[in-house]
């Protein structure tokens, strides 16, 4: 017999099985919340249980030995909090519907997240990965010290296909990339990764802007911290993948431990509901502050995506620390995708832990700032950044000989 769980665990997820494509904006509002007002509810439950009372242990056996096999998510209760928890499966349905792919797999940070799929694809021997520099400076880190056993070699996109070996278990990329917000032609990479499967961190962009699945990458990874969370209050990670590697990525997780907490796993499905409206308010404004970057003689270069987004990236002429250390409104600090505008300096911070000559090479400018743009007006965020960037610099002799001529 069903308990009022059993039952609606098993709705939730027929729900989303066959619900007809729906517009992002919808499913980010009603993916993983089927079920709720059948069951008399409107806000989604919490489920803070860490264990599940279960009176028939051959039954518990046999769902054991199932999740062992196939990493298959349990029919029914979770029966420990580290095999799967129900408020989290319906963030982690939810994102699987807005990725588009089978399956989301949520942990409990981005490098979290990360780390697994590295372990998935190490323990079948495939210790090699090949990898698009810039990556996020921990990401980077994590694989250039091959801290879990891989070996990676780094490339340009064009350069995906050649650097492929037998023992090739994954190729990474970000796009657009943290902090340059350079972008690579998904289509293309996952093309040159023939049969490797492609990992598109896809924290920057989300999928109101991009959605790599569709595209050909079979890992979409996020850090969850950042835009899907929304408010500055969540630290999580997940990977929307296929239903194969989202079975073995449960199976590490459940070894390992990295999960995410019930708590977090409600406030991300929160966030998700509001994710496209954030998005897109905050790209509208910070496509204005790339704009008027760009025209001020202060700033040497604007680094802002084709696909468009809420972050911002420009190097100055002057002390990039006047700027981190003259602002009033915006806060300096590392981390993206709140509310509120964050700006920060790779170079110091997000980036620092990667070797210097290997930080430039991949475009990292020392004079780099990263600005995350919230949803305040775009006036008094450019009136804070106006007056962080100082006095005009001083025209050059020749510049001012122009203008001279000119009036
Ligand atoms: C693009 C990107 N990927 C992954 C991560 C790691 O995520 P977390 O900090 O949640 O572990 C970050 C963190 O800043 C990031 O910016």
């Amino acid at each position: 017999m069903d308990t009022p769980f059993d039952s609606a665990r098993t709705t939730a997820y027929d729900d989303v099985r066959t619900t007809a494509p729906r517009a992002l904006a919808t499913e980010a509002v009603h993916a993983g919340r089927d079920d709720l007002a059948r069951q008399g509810l409107h806000a989604p439950p919490i489920d803070l249980s860490t264990t599940y009372p279960s009176y028939d242990s051959r039954a518990e056996a046999a769902r054991i030995d199932a999740f062992a096999g196939d990493g298959a998510e349990l029919d029914g209760p979770p029966v420990y909090g580290r095999l799967g928890n129900p408020t989290v499966a319906r963030f982690e349905t939810a994102l699987a519907r807005l990725e588009g792919t089978e399956a989301a797999v949520a942990f409990a940070s981005g490098m979290a997240a990360l780390s697994a799929v590295l372990l998935v694809r190490s323990a079948m021997g495939l210790r090699h990965v090949v990898a698009v520099r810039p990556l996020y400076g921990c990401s980077d880190h994590l694989l250039t010290a091959g801290l879990l056993g891989t070996e990676v070699t780094w490339t340009d996109p064009a350069g995906i296909a050649d650097a492929l070996r037998p023992d090739t278990g994954l190729v990474m990329v970000e796009s657009p990339a943290n902090p340059t917000l350079a972008e690579v032609d998904l289509r293309a990479v996952a093309h040159a990764c023939g049969s490797v499967p492609l990992l598109a961190d896809n924290t920057f962009a989300t999928p109101v802007l991009q959605r790599p699945a569709e595209q050909g990458a079979r890992l979409v990874l996020h850090s969850a911290t950042k835009y899907l969370g929304g408010h500055g209050d969540v630290m999580a990670g997940v990977v929307a993948c296929d239903e194969e590697l989202a079975g073995r990525l449960r199976q590490v997780r459940f070894a390992t431990g990295g999960v995410l907490h019930p708590l977090a796993g409600y406030l991300l499905l929160r966030g998700l509901s509001t994710l496209p409206v954030r998005v897109r308010a905050a790209s509208a404004t910070a496509a204005d502050l790339a704009a008027r970057l760009a025209a001020d003689p202060r700033v040497a270069r604007v680094h802002y995506p084709r696909i468009g987004g809420a972050m911002v990236a420009f190097e100055v002429h002057g002390d990039p620390h006047a700027v981190i250390g003259g602002v009033r409104l915006i806060t300096p600090a590392v981390s993206l995708g709140s509310v509120d505008t964050l700006i920060q300096h790779p170079a110091s911070i997000s980036h620092r832990i990667v070797d210097a000559e290997d930080r430039r090479g991949a475009g990292v400018s020392d004079r780099l700032l990263r600005m995350s743009v919230g949803l305040e007006d775009v006036e008094d965020l450019w009136a804070d950044l106006d007056a962080a960037l100082g006095e005009p610099r001083p025209e050059s002799p020749e510049v001012k000989r122009l203008h001279e001529a000119m009036s």
